[in-house]
């Protein structure tokens, strides 16, 4: 079996690669370890950053994503009892749609299949080789037939616990990272918003998040020991929990409902570089992690792909190698930036068992300070919404 970009993993990074190609007359295969019901329904991330949605958009993915996602222009943050927004559209002009990560990946694997594309669901035994040389293979099992794809290049989309990375040669690679003393655990309820933005909160007990799906699905997060037990979480401690560290002395009131799903995640920074070895790419949560904490994680996976999809596109219209060249650097220009921005809104907003009283003084004041200075609200917007995907 042949083509020109082997693609491992069917994650948002996987998918869009491989419709970007499409797009620009360029074959993949696209490799998947699971099946295609459990990747539509995995609840994961939930932001677009205003150049993710226009990207989607400028690929024939936003028809849906603008009938059903929710547009946001602002967040509020909450702390010491206050509520204070920060107002995308006038700090920046520019705004985020929430829709969730697996309606994304529903769009993408829709559009691929009614292209013809190519994905192969419940593969199993995936290995890659040759990548330093030029005849990259990947090697996999399909309804227990060992096959073998010869292609051009490979683009590593799969994910953190991927075989991509660790297949590269010991000591190519520099890895950075960070783990943090603590998870979120996130739920999903089936409730009406109580809020029309996101609600990130500081609070002594420590962080939580309200988000949301629909106009009827809610979306939280509580910060938890990172090693939690989501069923130590009954209903009635998630959302006691939710209603002390939403609370704020503007009359806000939090609406509950049926839990529907519970899961922990725990949170890391991690960066692995550089991003390609030979003709293997490393894209998205395969060569990056970030807390979620700025609803950072596919918005990085889609940057890495729109640099390097453009690049492929040069490589084929005989347009020299400039871009295949520099995707590492480029891509991780921009992820360095995120990663800083992920620490920082981390940071800010969580509560670090052993903080002293100074470090939570000083973790107030950095709240009053980024929702009371347009210049420091300028950066955490302008943040948020997203730098330029590709040159960011
Ligand atoms: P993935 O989405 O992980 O896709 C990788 C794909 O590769 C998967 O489908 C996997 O099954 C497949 N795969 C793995 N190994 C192989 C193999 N050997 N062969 C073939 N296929 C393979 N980000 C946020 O911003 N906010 C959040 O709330 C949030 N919540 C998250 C919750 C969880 C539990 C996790 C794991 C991540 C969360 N993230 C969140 C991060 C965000 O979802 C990721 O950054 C995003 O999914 C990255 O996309 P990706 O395509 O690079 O990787
Ligand atoms: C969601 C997740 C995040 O990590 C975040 O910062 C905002 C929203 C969400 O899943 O809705």
């Amino acid at each position: 079996m042949k083509t020109q970009i082997g693609i491992v993993g069917a994650g948002p990074a996987g998918l869009l690669l491989s419709h970007l190609l499409h797009l620009q007359g360029i074959d993949s295969v696209v490799l998947e370890t699971r099946s295609r019901s459990y990747i539509e329904n995995r609840i994961r991330a939930g932001v677009l950053e205003h150049g993710a949605a226009e990207l989607l958009r400028a690929c024939g993915l936003g028809a849906r994503m603008d009938r059903e996602g929710l547009a946001h222009h602002g967040i509020v943050l909450r702390f010491g009892g206050q509520s204070r927004r920060i107002d995308f559209q006038e700090l920046t002009g520019k705004s985020v749609m929430v829709y969730g990560q697996h309606e994304v990946v529903r769009d993408l694997v829709a559009v691929r299949l009614a292209a013809g594309g190519d994905i192969r669901f419940e593969v199993s035994d995936v290995s890659v080789e040759g990548h330093e040389g030029d005849a990259p293979q990947i090697r996999f099992t399909q309804e227990g037939v060992a096959q073998v794809l010869d292609c051009d290049f490979i683009a590593g989309c799969d994910g953190f616990h991927g075989i991509c990375r660790p297949s590269l040669p010991e000591g190519f690679i520099t890895e950075y990272d960070r783990v943090y003393p603590f998870g979120w655990l996130g739920i999903l309820a089936e409730v009406a918003p109580s809020s029309d933005e996101l609600v990130y909160a500081r609070h002594a007990n420590g962080f939580a998040l309200l988000s949301m799906r629909s106009p009827t699905i809610g979306r939280f997060y509580l910060q938890c020991p990172p090693d939690e037990d989501a069923n130590a979480w009954s209903a009635d401690r998630i959302w006691s929990e939710l209603h002390t560290r939403l609370a704020d002395d503007q009359g806000f009131v939090l609406t509950e409902g049926p839990i529907i799903q519970k899961s922990v995640t725990a949170m890391r920074s991690f960066v692995a570089e550089p991003m390609r070895a030979g003709r293997l790419f490393l894209l998205g949560d395969a060569a990056h992690i970030v807390p979620p904490t700025g609803a950072k994680g596919m918005n990085l996976a889609v940057g890495d792909v729109a640099v390097l999809s453009q690049a492929l596109g040069q490589h084929y219209a005989s347009r020299g190698d400039a871009g295949l060249d520099d995707y590492s650097a480029n891509c991780l220009r921009r992820v360095w930036k995120v990663q800083r921005f992920s620490w920082w809104m981390t940071s800010m907003l969580h509560n670090f068992e052993g903080a002293g009283a100074f470090d939570q003084r000083v973790q107030l004041a950095e709240l009053d300070y980024v929702t009371g200075s347009r210049a420091a609200s300028t950066t955490l917007a302008e943040n948020y919404v997203g730098l330029p995907l590709v040159g960011g």
